[in-house]
């Protein structure tokens, strides 16, 4: 078989994992050809292509990003992008693709999908965002880097008599926020699901102070106050149409500086959260995933996911994985808040 393979939409780390268990199953086991496409779907529009060979993917388990490129671009917001791919598809002899992404790549694999290109989709984002699987790789990676940001931040934060805010990653999705703010002991954490009331914020963090400690307050960066807009840095938006989030952070330290009298500042943890080396489990996640994509290829399985339930690797619809995001449910965000103040 003739195995084309892209990496799409913000990298993170667990990629090149993926990339290497394809290759070493697919070359392997089954003789496979494997061809890596660069920069996402601009690539495979494009037909540029590299051939992946198991002397090509050694090293690569702990190496952070992605080394076939990403890129953002959005086939289908062309006139002629799917008939691009098409052509690229049939012109290079790809018999099934594996776009390893988050909603936006793994909706267009979709419907290249329904267009009769056979295609297994890998699910990779650290916002922990896509619906069908518990988790996607990536998000554990990112997690511990906030975390171990929150654990420094208290030491300082206690030593100046401050409140620090972090600013975390996540997009519309609380996940990351509400893993390393329970993970860090944060005195509040703040996501876009729980519109937070600037007044509970402040008291929360006067509690923190009367204690004799300063407070961490770790928001994501698409929260908002239930009487304020989305805080956003620029008013950007990518090929598939969503606004570049961010500057939530300074935004709530300046206010809270102003409410309580007391110094604050922010820390922006951006993308220091997607670089670098996998964490254990997000090796091993990403390595069952490219498994899992080559035994679903060869099974004949289009236009399906392979996602995590539980310890199992099971194969679901991307119509049913794209369909909607996946949210923090209150229940979780209630369990946060016992240790808020
Ligand atoms: O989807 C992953 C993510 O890191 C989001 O958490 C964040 O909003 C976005 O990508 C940032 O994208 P970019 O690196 O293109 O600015």
């Amino acid at each position: 078989m003739r195995i084309g393979i892209l990496t799409g939409g913000g990298d993170c780390p667990g990629l090149n994992a993926v990339i290497r268990a394809v290759v070493r199953k697919g070359v392997g086991e089954h003789g496979d050809d494997i061809i890596g496409f660069r920069d996402g779907w601009r690539g495979v529009m494009e037909a540029d292509s590299v051939p992946l060979d198991l002397a090509a993917v050694r090293g690569l388990l702990p190496r952070g990003g992605t080394v076939l490129g990403t890129s953002r671009t959005n086939p289908y917001a062309l006139d002629d992008g799917a008939d691009r791919i098409l052509a690229a598809l049939d012109r290079l002899g790809i018999d099934g693709l594996v776009p390893i992404g988050g909603e936006d790549t793994l909706g267009v694999a979709g419907r290249l999908a329904d267009a009769g290109v056979r295609v297994v989709g890998v699910p990779k984002t650290i916002d922990n965002d896509l619906d069908a699987t518990d988790y996607t790789f990536g998000f554990d990676t990112a997690v511990g880097v906030a975390m171990e940001a929150i654990d420094r931040l208290h030491t300082t934060g206690d030593s100046h008599h401050r409140a620090l805010v972090v600013e975390v990653m996540g997009r519309h999705a609380g996940w990351i926020a509400l893993h390393a703010g329970m993970a860090g002991g944060a005195n509040v954490i703040l996501i876009p699901e729980h519109p937070f009331d600037v007044d509970a914020v402040v008291r929360h963090v006067e509690h923190r102070f009367a204690s004799g400690f300063s407070p961490i307050i770790v928001v994501s960066e698409g929260a908002q106050a239930t009487d304020g807009d989305l805080v956003l840095a620029t008013g950007q938006k990518d090929a598939f149409g969503h606004v570049r989030l961010g500057g939530m952070g300074p935004a709530l330290a300046a206010l809270i500086e102003e409410r309580t009298g007391r110094e604050s500042r922010a820390v922006v943890l951006g993308h220091v959260q997607r670089g670098g080396t996998p964490s254990p489990f997000d090796r091993v996640l990403a390595t069952r995933f490219g498994l899992a994509a080559v035994d679903a290829l060869h099974a004949g399985e289009t236009g399906v996911m392979v996602a995590l339930r539980g310890t199992d690797i099971v194969r679901v619809p991307l119509s049913v994985a794209t369909a909607k995001l996946k949210l923090v449910p209150p229940e979780r965000y209630a369990e946060a808040e016992v240790f808020f103040g």
